[in-house]
């Protein structure tokens, strides 16, 4: 297939799997965009994220190779949406070695790929590699430019750039990591490349990062070699896409145009008309984020905490620059109709379809009765500002917030447009005391982090296939299955179905089951089997998740069977007291047990 044959992003995306099925990967489901066992961060913010424990020396029941495509969201660039590349969700391709092949291979299967199967000119490419970093002691990646050059890129076309570009994680205090080299192909024109790469030229768009996870960041900062020698790879679908299609805006591609489309039709604009793009891209990106995270099994909903705020904050900002566009219908549910059916490879958009159209009606419906009013407060909060502080006091943004629904972010935006500041710190400290929000957007949620293996961690992941036994036998409901968990140091949380608010008594019972079988110290086992084999022998599976053909199953004596990737304790005696501290509803019929063991 040439690169003029790719006008989709499903051929893109079988070309990369086939290739690299032809060389001995296995090919793995994207997992969900919510991270299963990582406090750090909201959304899964890389194809490497869910791998993690693998990239750290656990073996992966499908081996050493593997290649995906997985569903990211990052909103750490959100501000940025709005221009012709950039997006909250994309799709990245990636494969992984796992101590397996490294640099050299790594690197000769990109230019492979790309100059073979995607048929770019090796002139239109150029490379960045890492300049070293003196103070840590890492050199100088002498050995990928070479590798570079030996497949035939010229030395000018190779630069070597420092941490802030060519490095990759650890994104939480602790990690895999290491030097990484970017691919980039020139945009412009086909034929006037320039002899020499200059970073700074736009022109040159980045499309591919090899990184070479060789150093685990420990608590104390200092780089050690890793055991295992990863590579792991990211190519973002969207924007290869565009650049294999000559468009500079990647909201041109066949993926978008029927968003764009479909914004077009409602709004009786055009997105040939330069002041329309922006208003037009925001609303595309934002409503397909969103019906990838009401989409994704895991009952999120817009609400103002975690993955629920941010989930709002993407519905509420979609919605105003549908009214700046002049839309004056209720508009998001006929967009996200729109998305579903470019998505068809991901059943869980077709599944949930009615959730995710009724979600998003009820939040533009909820907005509406308060946007105009906001906006009108607005108007009049800046026009009694002083005019030397050029700043809307916190307390100002807070009734913004709780009385018109506006998304801090919001607010900045729109002061940001009157070139005005916003007093975060006020805000914060308004908002603290009016309730005790756990984590939101100010927290630092946005930013990408790493499992966390901690002693704590283990027990809390134990302790949970526990109370999903426990669940089952104390409410005597053999239906009951895990609908999302999620572990922090401090806490364990686990979602599962059930009708109704459970009694002070089960809560009792559950609490005294799960201490039960800690106290008969119970030996927790692993093993690997085809998944078939586990989900006939019982074990029990997360509803909707996905999982590769062979799987990591945890048995705790005759109590327990779990389909998990871990971290776990090796007998139950090391738990320690489990304790319930939290029962509560999070959708309907869907429950949320915190929990605590110390
Ligand atoms: N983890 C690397 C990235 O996201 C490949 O760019």
């Amino acid at each position: 297939m040439s690169a003029n044959q790719i006008k989709t992003r499903q051929e893109l995306i079988k070309s990369y799997l086939d290739f690299f099925k032809s060389k001995n990967h296995k090919i793995i489901p994207s997992s969900s965009l919510i991270p299963e066992n990582d406090p750090t961060v909201l959304f899964t913010t890389a194809g490497m994220h869910p791998l993690v424990p693998f990239l750290l020396g656990q073996k992966h029941p499908l081996g050493k190779r593997l290649a995906d495509v997985q569903k990211c969201i990052r909103t750490q660039d959100i501000d940025e949406v709005g221009d012709n590349v950039h997006h909250t969700f994309f799709e990245m391709l990636g494969n992984w070695s796992l101590g397996d092949y490294f640099k050299k291979e790594a690197i000769k299967y990109s230019f492979e790929f790309l100059t073979k199967n995607l048929k770019i000119p090796k002139e239109n490419l150029a490379v960045t590699c890492f300049e070293g970093d003196r103070i840590n002691k890492i050199p100088k990646d002498e050995e990928s430019s070479k590798i570079w050059q030996n497949l035939g890129i010229k030395k000018e076309k190779i630069v070597f750039l420092g941490k802030e570009d060519n490095w990759w994680g650890p994104a939480g205090q602790t990690g895999p990591c290491g030097p990484d080299t970017e691919m980039f192909f020139y945009s412009k024109s086909k034929t006037q490349i320039p002899k020499a790469f200059n970073p700074k030229d736009k022109n040159w768009v980045e499309i591919w990062n090899d990184v070479f996870m060789q150093y685990n960041k420990t608590n104390e900062g200092k780089y050690m070699q890793l055991n295992q020698k990863n590579v792991d790879t990211g190519m973002g679908v969207e924007r290869t896409l565009a650049v294999l299609n000559g468009l500079n805006d990647n909201y041109q591609t066949s993926i978008f145009q029927p968003i764009i489309k479909e914004i077009e039709k409602i709004s009786h604009k055009s997105y040939s008309e330069e002041k329309n793009k922006k208003p037009m891209r925001i609303i595309a990106d934002h409503i397909r984020a969103s019906v990838f995270i009401l989409g994704d099994d895991h009952g999120i909903k817009p609400s103002n905490t975690e993955q629920g705020y941010v989930l709002r904050r993407l519905i509420r900002r979609a919605i105003r620059y549908g009214k700046l566009l002049g839309i004056k219908e209720n508009f998001t549910s006929k967009i996200s109709k729109a998305v579903i059916p470019i998505y068809s490879d991901y059943q869980e958009l077709k599944l949930n379809e009615k959730i995710i159209i009724n979600e998003l009606e009820q939040e533009e419906i909820r907005f509406n009765q308060t946007l105009q009013q906001g906006l009108k407060k607005f108007e009049e909060i800046i026009k009694n500002i002083e005019k030397s502080k050029k700043e809307i006091s916190g307390k100002d943004a807070f009734l913004l917030f709780q009385s018109y629904g506006f998304p801090i972010e919001m607010t900045q935006e729109l002061a940001r447009e009157k070139i005005l500041k916003v007093n975060l710190k006020e805000y914060n400290s308004e908002f603290e005391k009016h309730q005790t929000l756990s984590r939101t957007s100010s927290a630092g949620m946005f930013k990408s982090g790493l499992a966390d293996n901690s002693e704590t961690t283990k027990k809390l992941h134990t302790a949970t296939h526990l109370l999903n036994e426990a669940l089952r036998i104390i409410l005597k409901d053999k239906n009951i299955k895990q609908k999302g968990s999620n572990i922090t140091p401090e806490r364990l949380r686990f979602d599962f179905n059930f009708p109704r608010k459970l009694t002070e008594y089960e809560i009792k019972e559950i609490e005294d089951l799960v201490n039960k079988k800690i106290k008969e110290k119970i030996k927790v086992t692993r093993e690997e089997m085809p998944l078939n084999k586990a989900l006939s022998s019982g074990a029990q599976a997360e509803f909707g998740a996905k999982y590769p053909s062979i799987v990591s199953v945890y048995t705790i004596g005759s109590f327990s069977k779990e389909i998990c990737t871990g971290p776990h304790v090796s007998n139950t005696s090391e738990i320690g007291h489990f304790k319930i501290i939290k029962e509560e509803s999070v959708a309907a019929g869907i429950r949320r047990i915190k929990a605590i063991v110390d």
